[in-house]
Order: C-alpha cells, then sequence, then structure tokens
C-alpha cells in the first residue's frame, strides 16, 4: 500500500510499504478514507521530535473496517468507523478511570503512559496516513459511525481535535455563561470556541496572528483578537471591563511565538495567567515536551518552562494539561454533528489525495493563508 513517510526534518514521501495485517485476535484493519495532517505532526516534520525515520505518519484517521481479528466481535468489517488518536487497552487502570490517553498497557516507552499511531514517543505503531491501518482493541477504540459517506468531514474531526478541543474547554473548568478566552487560532483553538459556544460562552476571544484563521473565529461568533496588533492581555482586560475571561483554553503548545515570529516557550501560559480571572481555570491543550533539542534556551531544551507561577498561584487559578482521552467524547460529539448542533468540518480548507501529502505538510507549516485545515483522501490516490 501507499503510506506517508517521515524521513527527517522538512522531508517526507509517499512510498510503498507493506499492508498491516492483523497480529492480534483483538486487532482491525481499517481502509482509510479520511485520514488528517494535524498541527502536532508539524512538531515532528520540523524535526522538533524525537521520532524515528521511515515512521508512517497520521493519528487523525477514520475509514470502513476491512477485516477483524477472531476476538472482535462488537465491530464488523464494512463498518464506518472513526479511529480516536490514543490507542487504549481498556482495561487498565488509567483506561477504567476515563483516562484512555494515559493508557497504562499499549505504549512500551519507558516512562510514557498513553499510546497513539505515527507520533514520537508513543509507541510502535504506524500511522494511518496510508491506504489501510491497524488498530489494537479494536473493540475497545473504534467509534461506529452511521454508514455512507456523509458527513465526511465533520466526521474526520473526531479522532482528535474536536474531542481535544472540547478537553480544553473541560480542564478550563468552563460553564455556560463565561466569557472564555482561547489562545491558538489553529484548528484546536477554533474547534475549543466552537465547543465553547456549543456549551453556552457568553463570549469567547479567540488569540492569533493569522489573518485567515482569525476571519475563520470571527465567521463562527468568537471576537477574534490580534496580538501582533496590540497586547492580547490588554484587548481582554479591556473588552472585559478589566475583569478578565472567566477560563482560558491554551491551543498553542510550546512552539509559541512572539509578533516577530521569536519562539517564547512560557509565552501564552504567562498570557493566560494574566487574562484569566481569579479563581478561573486554565485548559492546556496545546502540547509540551520534556525535550527539545532544538529549543532557544537550556532550561527548555529540557522541558523547563519558567511561566508566571507566582501571579498563578496569587490568583488562585487551576490548570489542567495533557492529550486528551478522545473516547470520554466522541460518542456525544458525533450526536451533535448528526443532529446539526455541531459543524466542525468549516475549518477544512484543502482535500487532497495521498500523493499531494508532501506538498500539502509544506504549505500547512508555513502556514500559507487559506491553508487551515488539510484533509487527505487515501482512496483517491
Ligand atoms: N492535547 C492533545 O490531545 C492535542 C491534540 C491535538 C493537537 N494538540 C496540540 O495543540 C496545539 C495546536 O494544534 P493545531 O493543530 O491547532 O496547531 P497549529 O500549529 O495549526 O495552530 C497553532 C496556532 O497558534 C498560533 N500562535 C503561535 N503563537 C501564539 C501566541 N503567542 N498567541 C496566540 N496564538 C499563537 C499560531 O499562529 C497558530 O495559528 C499544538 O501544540 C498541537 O500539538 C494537542
Ligand atoms: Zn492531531
Ligand atoms: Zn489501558
Amino acid at each position: 500500500m501507499k503510506a506517508v513517510i517521515y524521513k527527517g526534518p522538512r522531508r517526507i514521501a509517499v512510498e510503498e510499504v507493506p499492508d498491516p495485517v492483523i497480529q492480534a485476535p483483538t486487532d482491525a484493519i481499517v481502509r482509510i478514507t479520511t485520514t488528517n495532517i494535524c498541527g502536532s505532526d508539524l512538531h515532528m516534520y520540523e524535526g522538533r521530535t524525537t521520532v524515528e525515520e521511515g515512521k508512517v505518519l497520521g493519528h487523525e484517521n477514520m475509514g470502513v473496517v476491512e477485516a477483524v481479528g477472531d476476538a472482535v466481535d462488537r465491530i464488523k468489517v464494512g463498518d464506518r468507523v472513526s479511529v480516536p488518536f490514543n490507542i487504549a487497552c481498556g482495561a487498565c487502570r488509567n483506561c477504567l478511570d476515563g483516562w484512555t490517553s494515559f493508557c497504562l498497557r499499549t505504549n512500551p516507552t519507558e516512562g510514557v503512559d498513553g499510546a497513539a499511531y505515527g507520533y514520537a514517543n508513543m509507541g510502535p505503531y504506524d500511522g494511518g496516513q496510508a491506504e489501510y491501518l491497524r488498530v489494537p482493541y479494536a473493540d475497545v477504540n473504534l467509534l461506529e459511525l452511521p454508514p455512507g459517506t456523509e458527513h465526511e468531514n465533520d466526521f474526520t474531526m473526531l479522532s482528535d481535535i474536536f474531542p481535544t478541543g472540547w478537553h480544553g474547554t473541560e480542564l478550563a473548568g468552563m460553564r455556560a455563561g463565561d466569557r472564555v478566552a482561547v489562545f491558538g487560532a489553529g484548528p484546536v483553538g477554533l474547534l475549543a470556541a466552537h465547543s465553547a459556544m456549543i456549551r453556552g460562552a457568553a463570549q469567547v476571544f479567540v488569540v492569533d496572528k493569522e489573518k485567515d484563521r482569525l476571519d475563520l473565529a470571527g465567521k463562527i461568533g468568537a471576537t477574534p483578537v490580534d496580538f501582533a496588533r496590540a497586547d492580547p492581555v490588554e484587548q481582554i482586560m479591556y473588552a472585559t471591563g478589566g475583569r478578565g475571561a472567566d477560563c482560558g483554553v491554551e491551543a498553542v503548545g510550546y512552539q509559541a511565538h512572539d509578533g516577530t515570529g521569536q519562539e517564547h516557550p512560557e509565552l501564552v501560559l504567562d498570557n493566560l495567567v494574566k487574562s484569566v480571572r481569579s479563581t478561573g481555570g486554565i485548559g492546556v491543550v496545546g502540547v509540551y515536551v520534556p525535550q527539545d533539542p532544538q529549543a532557544a534556551t537550556d532550561a527548555a531544551r529540557q522541558g523547563r518552562i519558567g511561566f508566571d507561577y507566582g501571579t498563578f498561584f496569587t490568583k488562585g487559578q487551576r490548570m489542567g494539561t495533557g492529550q486528551c482521552p478522545v473516547m470520554r467524547y466522541n460518542r456525544r460529539l458525533r450526536d451533535l454533528i448528526i443532529t446539526g448542533r455541531a459543524q466542525p468540518s468549516f475549518l477544512v480548507s484543502h482535500e487532497l489525495s495521498l500523493d499531494e501529502a508532501p506538498d500539502g505538510y509544506e504549505r500547512f507549516d508555513r502556514r500559507e493563508s487559506g491553508w487551515t485545515k488539510v484533509l487527505l483522501h487515501p482512496a483517491a490516490a
């Protein structure tokens, strides 16, 4: 089959690799109909992770079940499914507590709980930017979708970024009537804003400097805040009469930068601490890493981010972090899509074949205007 392979910093290729096969009786093989490029893939693409060369990328996958192992009895061949990016066993303590993103059994990497497809440090699993994908513990992991092709571009957001955006608002302790500050207008930030709105936010600020992304935020009813034009904290304080937002979501991650493009990994955390009111919650779904060999400072190279902890403590704020446990939310978010209450496909800008992936990566990585979310359709390759 064809697959997207990581070959080194800013080098990926579409190559012929062996088809995946059932390795355990609990496995399924999914024929991929849609697989997305994620902002998380860019950390690998830019050489900012320890991902090994030769890895098949892709953790945002959906498709149709092609084969199942002997022990799979809930999921059937022919089912249309969404594949959560987390690979969970369903039976360990964290999985049973609903924290499938920290499964204790699926990642053999020393000191790391939680596994994913096609990702640095997340276990030996190939990704789904390919024609087929092997899914471990298929009965546990796969989410059934209505058959056919309806809502394909909405359902494809269920594997990661719609649940992740929702999780950001959940970690922030958001309540109906809150004013919510979302930092980052990438796909995750925009779906955090969409989630906050569905959950009854009074107002949602979305902070970024990319004009096309801020325009999208405005289109879905959020208040765009351009951080390159003026201090985003001052803009949010002014708009809330000096009170600050009730809670905030971090959807940027460790490659946060200022208006000139200079990286400051602590910048968004500091801005959230300043712009969220005392006792407010902050949900950090943007990724921070324990090692970043390319970071600007010694401390940051070891994952030590010096944010304004003193003010954070003094304001009695709370912070929640980490990878999203997709399965906690994906069933309900699927049903919001089916009933028309949610439409996360609003951010799709490009639909490409697998062969066009290298070009898609390059342009999405440059945050080229108009490249907000790229979907790959392997079947069309
Ligand atoms: N926790 C999870 O489960 C999970 C899942 C998916 C993605 N992520 C992470 O979420 C983050 C966002 O993902 P994405 O796909 O939207 O990525 P993205 O790179 O497309 O978007 C990030 C946005 O942040 C903006 N930005 C940079 N510096 C900023 C600043 N100082 N203030 C405000 N905005 C700033 C950028 O201009 C960009 O538009 C990434 O770190 C990604 O790895 C986490
Ligand atoms: Zn993703
Ligand atoms: Zn588990």
